[in-house]
């Protein structure tokens, strides 16, 4: 792995980055009154006296407001001509049109002309102790070093760039570095089988494939090269992959296979960065919707980095000096704007986790925490609902004093984890932020800050929304609901410049995804309820996807594995609230006629196949045999008689005069029992 060496040659500013820092160093003179020390953009606004008043005007005036925060913000090498060029009702998304830059110059070079010894990642490895620094300046010489790798070997500005790494340096050099080049990247994460891989490469029409020989995760070396070799077996426009060292055991190289660390020492440490458009495309993130097809969703350059550069600053009131710790995987949207895009664009020093909560013991989390100096931590519900059943002794171990706010995203965060995490891992005097957002939004849309100091924060609520946020709830007859203590779907009601752009190759699906439900609204797939108060509560998905551990995943797309079963007929996949992973996985599977096989076999073998084919933490962790499913007269399966199931809700079946066949439901209902009387211990 390449690393930190404080001897390599000194950084040569490029004559493009001498330019932006200019303007970047203009600073707003006023900031005499409250609202302009936090957040100096407001000194320019009229009449804005305090925090409330400055969300309204980010909603009411959502033009001045982002152009604002964008000129302040972002270093520009030629200034944006129209703020945005937006109709939700076309699923048109423009933001900062005319503007040129490059992100990568953003997120390095501008630190480095300022501080170029400020620790930019602190690589906490599997090793637990082994943690490595870099500076800004080091991160800048190793991104230019790949980019100029990247541009040796033919990667042109618009390619793709498909990255398949654990969470370590050289993937955020390698993502920055496409950002340099103009490329766009495709972060895959790590624990993708090399089917779902390939499906991404494929789609994605990557030429080039980043990866590392082994990744190292809780103890355990996981063949990443041996995966990639598989996956572009069935990809051929792959021409090139370039493979990392993160241990030190060989691995085979072939004929398309580039000695990443070796190449690098021949390049150069200057790279001359592209100068982007605002509304290039920075990379695509594939993701989980309710066809068994991920489809890959489109950020671009000024309008994302800018949303997660505010949101970071914002919602965990990061300062100056702090040390960021978001212990996200940087194959998902978190690790995207949380660990690498939003802490490194405010120059922050931002932590790169590569292990699991509980290697080597459920203290991992606070140890770090007290190691590293962490003073905001970000993480996953399941993770801490996990971290509670091994009980405080794990927390109160380690000094924490150094924390001053807790975040939560992904998933519902029950009270019971939440106050755990307030009352024992924060003291009890950090702030818990419930973040809300998708990997669609691009960065936190509802969280309980910013708000004033001593706002109120109500548990396992994600409460308010961000600034330029505007949501509203809509029932199912698509009327707007506009009093409070009431729910629907959730939705936006204006753009904001963080939002995705479109799904890679297929717009008409962006279209009919998000903005054909609500015409004129951004559809989030979310339920949420708004309390007396107007506070936000999201309730769940409305449609087929379910949330394993803070993943996302297709109901559908599991089903598709399973139904490649040769002995399967058709099957119903459902999600169910499991105390740790927040849902598990439950699959109904009715066999084709005639056949004969032990079923504890075909579920070894179902399992088998799902984990291959998608991810291990996709695989059924129920798999019931039925004769028939519930269906409706026209032969539509009945979800959700199939969710009351399992949720082992009679009560609430709810209206079975549609059914095709009533008697379906009891012998459901009868294998389900069985089932779970077989599961208890
Ligand atoms: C769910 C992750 C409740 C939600 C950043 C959303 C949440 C999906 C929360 C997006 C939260 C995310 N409370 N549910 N605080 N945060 N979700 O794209 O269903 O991986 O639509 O982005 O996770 O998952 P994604």
């Amino acid at each position: 792995m390449w690393l930190p060496c404080g001897c390599t040659s000194k950084y040569v500013a490029s004559s493009f980055a001498r330019r932006i820092l200019a303007s970047h160093l203009h600073v707003s003179g006023r900031s005499r009154c409250n609202v302009a020390a936090f957040m100096p953009e407001a000194a320019g606004f009229e009449g804005v006296s305090g925090r409330a008043a400055l969300r309204e005007l980010s909603v009411s005036s959502s033009e001045s407001f982002w152009a604002a925060v964008a000129r302040h913000r972002l270093s520009w090498s030629i200034p944006f001509h129209t703020v945005q060029d937006c109709d939700l009702s076309r699923g048109k998304i423009k933001w900062f049109e005319g503007g040129k830059l490059n992100v990568s110059v953003n997120c390095l070079d501008r630190h480095v002309h300022t501080c170029p010894e400020r620790v930019a990642l602190i690589w906490e490895r599997d090793e637990r102790g082994s943690e490595m620094k870099y500076t800004y300046r080091e991160l800048l010489e190793m991104t230019c070093r790949v980019g100029n790798l990247l541009r040796r070997h033919g990667v042109k500005r618009g390619d793709c760039v498909t990255i398949y790494m654990p969470t370590c340096p050289l993937a955020v050099a390698s993502m920055l570095a496409c950002a340099r080049i103009g490329a766009a990247h495709n972060v895959v994460f790590a624990g993708f089988s090399a089917d779902a891989l390939a499906e991404r490469i494929r789609d994605a029409q990557s030429s080039t494939v980043i990866t590392v020989n082994q990744g190292v995760r809780g103890g355990k070396v996981i063949e990443l090269k041996k995966t990639v070799d598989r996956a572009v077996e069935s990809c051929p426009t792959v021409k090139q992959v370039f493979v990392a060292m993160r241990t030190d055991n060989p691995v085979t190289m072939t004929a398309r296979d580039i000695a990443m660390e070796e190449e690098m020492l021949k390049e150069d440490v200057v790279c001359e960065p592209a100068v982007m458009n605002s509304e290039d495309v920075l990379f695509l993130l594939y993701t989980s919707g309710s066809t068994g097809k991920p489809k890959g969703l489109v950020h671009t350059q000024a309008g994302y980095l800018l949303y997660a550069a505010l949101t970071h600053r914002y919602v965990f009131s990061y300062h100056d000096g702090d040390v960021f710790g978001c212990v996200a995987d940087i194959g998902w949207i978190t690790g995207h704007s949380y660990v690498v895009y939003g802490p490194l664009a405010n120059g922050a020093t931002t932590v790169l986790f590569e292990s699991t909560p509980i290697y080597p013991d459920p203290g991992r989390y606070w140890d770090m925490v007290e190691r590293l100096k962490i003073n905001q931590f970000y993480g996953a519900p399941t993770a801490i609902r996990l971290l509670l059943k091994y009980g405080d002794q794990w927390v109160n171990k380690y000094d924490r004093s150094t924390l001053k706010t807790l975040g939560s995203v992904g998933e519902p965060i029950n009270t019971e984890a939440w106050e755990w995490y307030h009352r024992v891992v924060g003291d009890g005097r950090c702030p818990v932020v419930d973040t809300w957002w998708q990997t669609e939004t691009g960065g936190i849309c509802i969280a309980p800050r910013p708000s004033d100091p001593d706002a109120e924060i109500v548990p396992g609520m994600a409460m308010r929304p961000f600034f330029g946020i505007k949501p509203v709830l809509i029932d199912t007859e698509g009327e707007l609901l506009t009093s409070n203590n009431t729910s629907g779907a959730l939705c936006m009601a204006q753009p904001w410049p963080g939002m995705a752009r479109t799904i890679h190759n297929n717009h008409q699906r962006f279209i009919e995804t998000y903005f054909q439900p609500y015409p004129g609204y951004f559809f989030t797939g979310d339920g949420a309820y708004r309390s007396e108060e107007g506070y936000y509560q999201i309730t769940g998905r409305l449609d087929d996807v379910i949330n394993v551990s803070g993943h996302r995943i297709g109901t559908a797309e599991i089903e598709d594995v399973v139904n490649q079963c040769p002995a399967v007929a058709e099957s119903a996949v459902i999600g169910y609230t499991h105390s740790i992973k927040g849902q598990g996985v439950y699959a109904f599977v009715v066999l084709k006629k005639g056949i004969d096989v032990q079923e504890a076999d075909l579920s070894r073998q179902l399992n088998g196949m799902v984990s291959e084919k998608i991810a291990k933490y996709a695989s059924p962790d129920f798999i019931q045999f039925a004769q028939r499913l519930p269906k409706t007269r026209s032969g539509k399966i009945m979800r959700r008689v199939l969710r009351k199931v399992v949720e082992s809700d009679l009560e609430g079946l709810g209206d079975l005069s549609t059914l095709d066949d009533p008697a379906a439901v009891q012998e459901i209902i009868q294998g389900h029992e069985k089932l779970l009387s077989k599961n208890r211990p």
